[in-house]
């Protein structure tokens, strides 16, 4: 038997596990045995995501600020509400890593891929600071920025679809029912598949629209390590799904189906809402209607690598996006000659990646 450490603590809160053997993910505790292993999966992504390592200074910004004075109004007011959501996004989710998936998912590998992506999340929290002291050099302009999640309701919108599924889980301390491990389910579907995976992109996919026509290429640097980091969050947390899929099929019914899918839609129009404000009356290549499209499009890759029915039947609209996994993956070899590792084979579905 494995070492273990004691099960109560004076208060009577158990961290550790019952027997191992009877053990599932959801079930509650702080698991601490490595040894077996009983989620080597896990342990894997987290040593591929040590390999994937880069640094804020590593990106040069200095051309974008020639770029952003060729903008014309209507793309300097769309960069303008895109960095203010940067402002804030990356936080949000790394608080929900710390509030709720790192207390829940109860695997000592899960955990150490959590720590790892933690470190990511403070890495996109730094490089977005950065990009908005480069892109707004007066102060007022940052601290409004920085506000946005207050003062612009497109955004404001988008924060309160995150805070909304944090707040269901606020007071789950144990998940012990069936009704608690749904909940904890929907949260994590929610930052994966609706904020990681849909907001995100969505922000992504006005990035590399710029950079298909020659501009912002230091954000664009930049973005393409947040998106190959983003896509590894949203592939470890379906995983995790996956897995507990396995372990508790009758958590999968109907109602849960039903549940994500309105919860796509749901963040789908959050999304519209903040793309009608960017792009206003239409920006040439860059419109509300293509977003949906696009957005629709990544909702149903999103349902159906969750097992679920798609509900849209939507095409890419970006021809700049479907590029996009080959040209990061390539950008990155070119780069890191001798100095780093790349994980690629095995971690990053291209299938997937926009
Ligand atoms: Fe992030
Ligand atoms: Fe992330």
């Amino acid at each position: 038997m494995p070492a273990r450490h004691p099960t109560t603590d004076p208060g009577g809160r158990r961290f550790a596990p019952i027997a191992m053997t009877d053990q599932n993910l959801l079930d509650p505790g702080f698991e601490l045995t490595l040894r077996p292993m009983r989620y080597p999966d896990f342990y894997e992504r987290y040593r591929d995501a040590i390999k994937n390592t880069w640094t804020v200074e590593e990106v040069d910004l200095h051309s974008d600020v020639a770029d952003l004075a060729k903008l014309t109004p209507g793309e300097q007011h769309l960069i303008g509400r895109l960095v203010a959501f940067f402002a804030t996004g990356d936080s949000i989710v790394a608080n929900n890593l710390v509030l709720t998936l790192y207390k829940h998912i109860n695997s000592p590998e899960a955990r150490l891929y959590l720590s790892r992506q933690l470190f990511e999340e403070a890495v996109h929290v730094q490089f977005y600071l950065t990009l908005l002291d480069t892109y707004l050099p007066d102060p007022e302009d940052r601290a409004a920025a920085f506000a946005a999640v207050e003062n612009i309701p497109s955004i404001r919108e988008k924060a309160e679809f995150c805070f909304k599924w944090m707040d269901s889980v606020e007071k789950l301390d144990r998940l012990e029912s069936r009704a608690d491990r749904r909940r904890f389910l929907l949260n994590l579907v929610c930052f994966a598949a609706c904020i990681e995976g849909l907001f995100f992109y969505g922000a992504f996919a006005y990035v590399y629209w710029f950079r298909s026509r020659g501009l912002l290429h230091g954000l664009a640097t930049g973005t393409n390590w947040v998106f190959r980091d983003e896509t590894m969050h949203m592939s470890f947390a379906f995983d995790v799904v996956d897995t507990v899929r396995k372990e508790e099929p009758d958590l999968f019914d109907d109602e849960l189906r039903e549940q994500v899918t309105d919860m796509l839609r749901e963040a789908v129009e959050a999304e519209l809402q903040f793309a009608r404000d960017l792009c206003g009356d239409g920006l040439p290549g860059m419109n509300t209607d293509s977003m949906r499209q696009y957005l629709e499009c990544v909702a149903d890759q999103r349902l159906t690598r969750l097992g679920f029915a798609p509900v849209h039947g939507s095409e890419n609209p970006f021809s700049f996006m479907e590029l996009q996994g080959v040209q990061e993956l390539t950008n990155f070899f070119e780069r890191r000659p001798s100095a780093y590792q790349v994980a690629v084979e095995g971690t990053v579905d291209l299938d997937e990646d926009f």
